[in-house]
């Protein structure tokens, strides 16, 4: 699999390590709710290292630290402050524990946030990737591809779309299609594996294709339904995808 090797005017550069991903097959989370008492995810520093704790034994190395963004209730300075003092809070423990961490945001995609001059220090920390959560997954894509190419028009950064095996307009092919000639990057969460039949086909074969360069667990909690879990798809991933498919993921 690609592995983050540094970054160079701002964009991350990774290098291939076939032997991992036969042994391994490890990737980064790219969508968690990690950070203490940020929103609907992790309540305090504990629960943040029990679900860190549980990542690092499923084999994660890395995590992009990803609380939710809606600019249409906050400043993205209140944001940034609130994030900085969870951070703060958590950072021991993420020293503590070895994992490494980028700082994010999951954005809701919505015009409020045009409101903003500068997007950047919502991306993927030294990167300049924003991951996007489209707005409803019964909205019209249109209005969709309206947002993200009015995004691009105005800030120059690259959208991750986030778990977009649960937006069903994207097992739409055609429609599909339409995004990706947007150059968007795309995430999905791992338990795509338990949707429906359709889901979970068009899901991997998009994965087959090499449209997917993100996966995450999008953890919220330590237990319940959203609670940190690899191990389980990363077999099932492995026995459904090739080597070279599983090199295209981060
Ligand atoms: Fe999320």
């Amino acid at each position: 699999m690609p592995i983050i090797t540094g970054m160079e005017n701002n964009k991350i550069y990774y290098s291939q390590n076939s032997d991992r991903v036969m042994k391994h097959f490890r990737f980064i989370d790219s969508h968690t709710h990690i950070l203490p008492g940020m929103d609907d995810g992790a309540q305090n520093v504990e629960e943040s290292e029990q679900m860190i704790l549980s990542l690092s034994k499923q084999g994660i190395e890395e995590i992009f630290l990803t609380p939710h963004y809606y600019s249409h209730k906050e400043s993205v300075d209140n944001f940034l402050q609130r994030r900085e003092e969870s951070f703060q809070a958590l950072k021991s423990t993420l020293y503590r524990s070895g994992m490494k961490y980028r700082l994010g945001a999951e954005v809701y995609a919505i015009p409020a946030i045009f409101n903003y001059a500068n997007l950047d220090n919502l991306c993927i920390e030294g990167t300049d990737l924003l991951l996007l959560e489209m707005s409803s997954p019964k909205s019209e894509p249109e209005h969709e591809l309206n947002l993200i190419a009015e995004i691009y028009s105005r800030y120059p950064i690259k959208i991750v779309l986030a778990h977009i095996d649960r937006y069903p307009f994207m097992l739409k092919q055609k429609v599909f299609k339409q995004f990706t000639q947007l150059d968007v990057y795309m995430q999905l969460n791992l338990n795509f594996l338990d949707a429906g039949f359709l889901t979970k086909q068009r899901c991997l074969k998009y994965l087959k294709q090499g449209h997917i360069q993100f996966l995450g667990t999008d953890c919220h909690r330590i237990t319940g339904k959203r609670s940190p879990e690899v191990e389980k798809y990363r077999s099932q991933l492995k026995a459904k995808l090739t080597e070279e498919e599983l090199n295209d993921i981060y």
